[in-house]
């Protein structure tokens, strides 16, 4: 069994990122064949320094290793690293109709958000296709906001099959875990930098992830009086790292009343801490090593290289590419 995900490099990773897709993958490196990369050909769409750019791709690459992705069991690598996947972008592009890029929700989202799109972002998807075909991917490990480029993948996928030869492409499957689909962000809405509703999970001190978790909006009910804990984003999110119990202890407090927020918020605040303490030191230790990140990247990338060459050649033999 073959898994594969793939995050961009757009700053800081939250825990939408975490919860969603890397804690997942890190336990599914145990059960297949792992492979997982860093975006930096998508973050091109939105990232335009290439200083930044640089500096994204490395920060995410010490976070993943640090949060435990092992590179003696998972491939990792720098998508550009493996430029194949852009001459499988374009083959699959010709197999692509305009218009099932033009329903993608997150397209249309960007342009809401006034945006100026570049053809890049609108053919944003079928990239992604690529990333996926071109390894021969069984399972997809990614949150919610992902479900619909999983399904131009396998569109295209079926598209390309159609048109070339049965079973060329292999249809790959999304798995999305159910409690962490869609972590809610400091006002509810899906976690993301571009709500800036994040909380950062390496924020840099104790004093300023503190202050991000008292940012979480809550109802304007006295401390004395009794609280709804349907609904409370609070609650959501302290639920996706204290125990049943603990869960249970707080919605029994909020009912109660005479327990402020604040109290809550700091309780939530010291298990998001906890929860990553390990992490930090082991990051430590790899920002004072670049070469060795580096050097699991390139290994990475070779290791990746190998695989796309086969499903490529595979690919431009079907299409009357080459000689
Ligand atoms: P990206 O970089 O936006 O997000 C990385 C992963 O984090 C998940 N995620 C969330 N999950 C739950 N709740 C949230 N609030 C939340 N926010 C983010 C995302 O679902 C994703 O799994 N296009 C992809 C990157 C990509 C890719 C691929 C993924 C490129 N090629 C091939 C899988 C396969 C993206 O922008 O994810």
């Amino acid at each position: 069994m073959r898994i594969l995900s793939g995050i961009q490099p757009s700053g800081r990773l939250h825990i939408g990122n975490y919860l969603g897709m890397m804690e997942p993958a890190i336990r599914l490196q145990n059960e297949g064949e792992a492979f997982y990369f860093i975006a930096d050909y998508h973050a091109l769409t939105s990232t335009h320094d290439p200083a930044v750019l640089r500096e994204n791709v490395r920060g995410l690459a010490i976070d993943f290793l640090a949060c435990g992705l092992d590179p003696e069991k998972a491939t990792f690598w720098r998508q550009s690293d493996v430029p194949e996947v852009t001459e499988l972008t374009w083959i699959l592009s010709c197999v692509t109709p305009m218009g099932l890029l033009e329903r993608c929700v997150s397209f249309k989202d960007k342009i809401a958000q006034g945006v100026s799109p570049s053809h890049g972002l609108f053919a944003y998807p079928v990239l992604q296709a690529a990333d996926i075909l071109i390894f021969d991917s069984d399972i997809v490990p990614v949150g919610k906001d992902q479900k619909q480029h999983l399904e131009v993948t396998r569109d295209i996928a079926q598209k390309f099959n159609d048109r070339y030869g049965d079973e060329l492409l292999r249809i790959p499957e999304p798995q999305i875990r159910e409690e962490t689909a869609t972590v809610p962000g400091l006002d509810g809405r899906k976690m993301s930098k571009s709500y800036d509703n994040s909380i950062e999970i390496f924020e840099e001190t104790e004093k300023k992830l503190r202050k991000k978790v008292m940012k979480i909006v809550t109802d304007s009910t006295p401390v004395e009086d009794a609280k709804d804990p349907e609904g409370s984003y609070l609650i959501q999110l302290y639920e996706l790292f204290a125990s049943k119990a603990e869960v249970e202890e707080m919605k029994a407090s909020y009912r109660a009343g005479g327990t402020g927020y604040g109290h809550y918020k700091q309780q939530l605040f010291e298990k998001i801490w906890g929860a990553f303490e390990p992490m930090r030191e082991k990051r430590e230790a790899l920002i004072a090593d670049p070469d060795y990140v580096e050097d699991v990247l390139q290994n990475g990338a070779k290791r990746a290289q190998e695989k796309a060459r086969e499903v490529l050649d595979r690919v431009r033999k079907a299409t009357g590419l080459g000689r």
